[in-house]
């Protein structure tokens, strides 16, 4: 088989292509990546020479370039990754999150009809479900209220797909997944910020009173369950991946300052993100009863891994962290390290 996979230089997308090749050996795998601030061909340096991958460089809005890759690998199914990822981004410029996962998703679904593409699956989020109370998860009947840019923009490119499957017969598979930990992760996330913070002794950001819960899932489950997904789910389905580890933000920070030996003193809480969503928890029953999928780590080992990872990784993110980053993070980041409850 031949696969695209887009966005295949970013976090998840360089795991994926990793595990792909590594589980899927007879598999090419073909990545298409704008290579964003987010996207680097570092992630996937152990793969040079490797006949069995290739790399573009474009636009998933390029509709003629997608065409001719498509064409030119004889690609078999798309698994979509490429998107505009940071919901803090999307609060501060939404446009380039309706540029690419909107418009772009768009684009690469109309290239993919007459190019015979046999299957589509569309990597989307929980977040197109917003936001629950203290008790209860999001099934995959849970209704679609997203309340950032982002994740309006994920629950419009995860709809454009199930209507190109309605409407045009195409065969496509939706994932909804909860928040990724592991290695090769963008410092500006909570994990790898607050292990790199740490790193330097500088103050750890938690947003409002650091009890919004998130459900983590290891990127290598993740990329498991896609991989059984794209071979296995049913045309027009859409599947839950979580990782059964709902904790508070608070509990994450502090565990990885256990973790580097590190005061609870450089912990900072901050003037909330606007529209913060309180709690996401998912229900992956679904996925588990009809695809046999499960994940493997433990979130309290795999964050400890993780945590080492970038603690032996130190010149990965030094050269993320410098040039368009850096900017980011000095004009707009630093300027939200004002108290709580100021
Ligand atoms: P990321 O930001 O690390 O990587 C995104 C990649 O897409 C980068 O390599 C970037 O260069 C590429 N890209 C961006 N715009 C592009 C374009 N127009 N054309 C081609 N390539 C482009 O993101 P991630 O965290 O790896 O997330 C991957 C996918 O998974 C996204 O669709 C995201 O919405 C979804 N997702 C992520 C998480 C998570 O916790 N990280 C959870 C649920 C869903
Ligand atoms: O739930 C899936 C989503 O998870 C994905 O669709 C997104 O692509 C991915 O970025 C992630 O979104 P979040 O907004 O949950 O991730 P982030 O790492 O930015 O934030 C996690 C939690 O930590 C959230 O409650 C906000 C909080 N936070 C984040 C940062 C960056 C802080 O308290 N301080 C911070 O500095």
């Amino acid at each position: 088989m031949n696969v695209l996979v887009t966005g295949g230089c970013g976090f998840i997308g360089s795991n994926l292509v990793r595990y792909l090749r590594a589980q899927r050996p007879g598999w090419k795998v073909v990545s298409l990546d704008k290579l964003t601030y987010a996207g680097n061909l570092e992630n996937l340096g152990e793969l040079e020479g490797d006949p069995g991958y290739h790399f573009v460089r474009g636009d998933i809005g390029n509709r003629e370039l997608v065409e001719h890759v498509i064409r030119q690998h004889s690609i078999d199914a798309v698994m979509h990754l490429a998107a505009e990822s940071h919901v803090d981004r999307s609060i501060l410029g939404p446009e380039a999150f309706i540029v690419t996962n909107v418009l772009g998703t768009q684009v690469l679904l109309d290239a993919c009809r007459p190019t015979g593409v046999k299957r589509f699956l569309m990597v989307s989020t929980d977040e197109v479900y917003g936001s629950l109370g203290p008790t209860g998860a999001f099934t995959e009947s849970s209704p679609l209220r997203p309340s950032s840019p982002y994740s309006a923009s994920k629950a419009s490119a995860d709809l454009l797909a199930l209507a190109c499957g309605h409407t045009f017969g195409m065969d496509v598979v939706v994932t909804r997944c909860s928040n990724n930990y592991g290695r090769y992760q963008f410092p500006e996330k909570l994990i790898p910020l607050m292990v790199v913070n740490a790193l330097h002794d500088q103050p750890l950001p938690v947003y409002g009173d650091g009890g919004n819960v998130r459900d983590w899932l290891h990127v290598e489950d993740h990329c498991q369950a896609l991989a059984i997904a794209l071979e296995h789910g049913r045309s027009g389905e859409v599947y839950n991946i979580g990782g059964g580890a709902e904790r508070p933000n608070i509990e994450i920070v502090k565990g990885i300052l256990s973790i580097l030996g590190k005061p609870e003193s450089l912990i900072r809480f901050v003037k909330d993100r606007p529209g913060h969503d309180r709690r996401y928890a998912i229900d992956p029953s679904k996925i588990k009863a009809q695809l046999g999928w499960t994940p493997a780590h433990t979130f309290e080992r795999g964050l400890e891994e993780t945590v080492r990872w970038y603690v032996d990784n130190r010149p990965w993110w030094e050269r993320v962290r410098s040039g368009a980053y850096l900017q980011y993070y000095e004009t707009q980041y630093r300027a939200r390290l004002e108290p709580a409850a100021a």
